[in-house]
């Protein structure tokens, strides 16, 4: 593993390929470990191909989050139709106290970390118990990490802050879990993967925890359509714009020419998959042409790309998610039907 000081980019933003395996001090208690490399790139590349070459045309949602991206989702987290974030927050106010009792655990991993604000009501918990030292926030976002890792650093001074570089859609989730530890997959993150991708994450999870090691999973629940569908269409048009910045992370990385601004966001209500579906609709017919790839999509007036599946959840379908791959329901906390946390543990040894 190599040290290095200075400041570099993140595969989704820019074009610049690091190596893997870099660590960098990002200042005093916390380091930044960057796991994508130009293997990483070539699989990105090939993704998208096949992802947009596919019927209906689709792209995978990791690529929303190059670092306007991820601003785009903090500012939706704030939005009065987005009811998500808020849900989870209250439930984390309500039973954090409860989770750090049960769990006793002295590091934190987790799973598609973003900005962590709701994470520090569980830090908070931990640290009152004084049994917190270590942060190990996973997320594709460098620059997102980066920030993360520093605030978190300066708002807790006993905790020592791990930051992981890496795409939890695919390869094995190396290094994240000491038997001490709990591993937090909140903000129904989860929701975002097709049910087999899902089970599949979830056993990669598994597999990178220790037995006895602790499981926090965050899932959206099903409720009234009217509320499912507000929440991806605000008013404001933030989701759009969050919608359309998949396009533009495409055109990065595969210097293609999409227009993002001329794509029309549209979230429905899936009632059979139970799942709400953003996707792009093409303004008119067009050639769209991405020249890394030497690749040319015709697409009609009005047709549709997938960009995102939000899965939304009962009780029965997590628990049997969970068993799947061999976590055991210790708690459900649900907030008043809308927002509901997992703990669950890895049976010891
Ligand atoms: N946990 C936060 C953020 C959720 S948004 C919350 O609950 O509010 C989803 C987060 O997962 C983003 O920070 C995004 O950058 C990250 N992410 C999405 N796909 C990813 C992938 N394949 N690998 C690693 N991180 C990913
Ligand atoms: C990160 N993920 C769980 C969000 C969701 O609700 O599916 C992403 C998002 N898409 C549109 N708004 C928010």
């Amino acid at each position: 593993m190599t040290t290095v000081t200075h400041p570099r980019h993140s595969i989704l933003s820019s074009d610049l390929i690091h190596p893997s395996d870099q660590e960098i001090v990002l200042g005093d208690r916390a380091t930044l470990e960057v796991r994508l490399g130009r293997a990483d790139h070539a699989r990105d590349l090939r993704e998208i191909a096949t992802a947009l070459t596919e019927t209906p045309r689709r792209l995978p949602s990791r690529f929303f989050y190059d670092d306007l991206g991820s601003q785009l989702f903090d500012e939706i987290t704030r939005l009065p139709e987005y009811y998500p974030t808020r849900a989870e927050a209250a439930l984390l106010n309500r039973v954090a106290d409860r989770i750090a009792a049960e769990t006793g655990v002295g590091e934190l991993v987790e799973i598609g970390a973003g900005t962590a604000t709701k994470t520090r009501r569980l830090l908070d918990a931990f640290a009152a118990r004084g049994t917190l030292r270590r942060y190990i926030p996973l997320d594709v976002s460098e620059a997102e990490l980066r920030r993360t890792a520093l605030a978190l650093t300066d708002e807790y001074p006993q905790l020592a802050v791990h930051a992981v570089v890496d795409d939890f859609s695919a390869g094995h989730l190396h290094g994240l879990g000491s038997s001490d530890a709990l591993v937090l997959f909140l903000g129904s993150t989860l929701g975002n993967f097709e049910p087999t991708a899902a089970t599949e994450l979830l056993g990669r999870i598994a597999a990178a925890m220790s037995p006895g090691g602790y499981f926090l999973l965050g899932v959206d629940l099903v409720k009234p359509v009217d509320l499912l569908e507000a929440a991806y269409n605000d008013s404001a048009g933030v989701t759009a714009e969050f919608n359309r910045n998949i396009l533009r992370v495409v055109n990065r990385v595969t210097h293609g020419d999409f227009e993002p601004s001329s794509f029309v966001h549209r979230a429905i209500w899936e009632p059979e998959e139970e799942r709400i579906e953003m996707r792009l609709a093409s303004p008119d017919s067009q050639v769209v042409r991405l020249d890394e790839l030497a690749l040319e999509i015709r697409l009609e007036r009005g047709e549709e790309i997938l960009t995102e599946i939000s899965s939304k959840y009962r009780r029965p379908g997590v628990e049997s998610m969970l068993e799947a791959v061999g976590l055991t329901l210790c708690d459900w906390f649900e907030e008043l039907d809308t927002f509901a946390l997992a703990l669950a543990r890895r049976a010891p040894e």
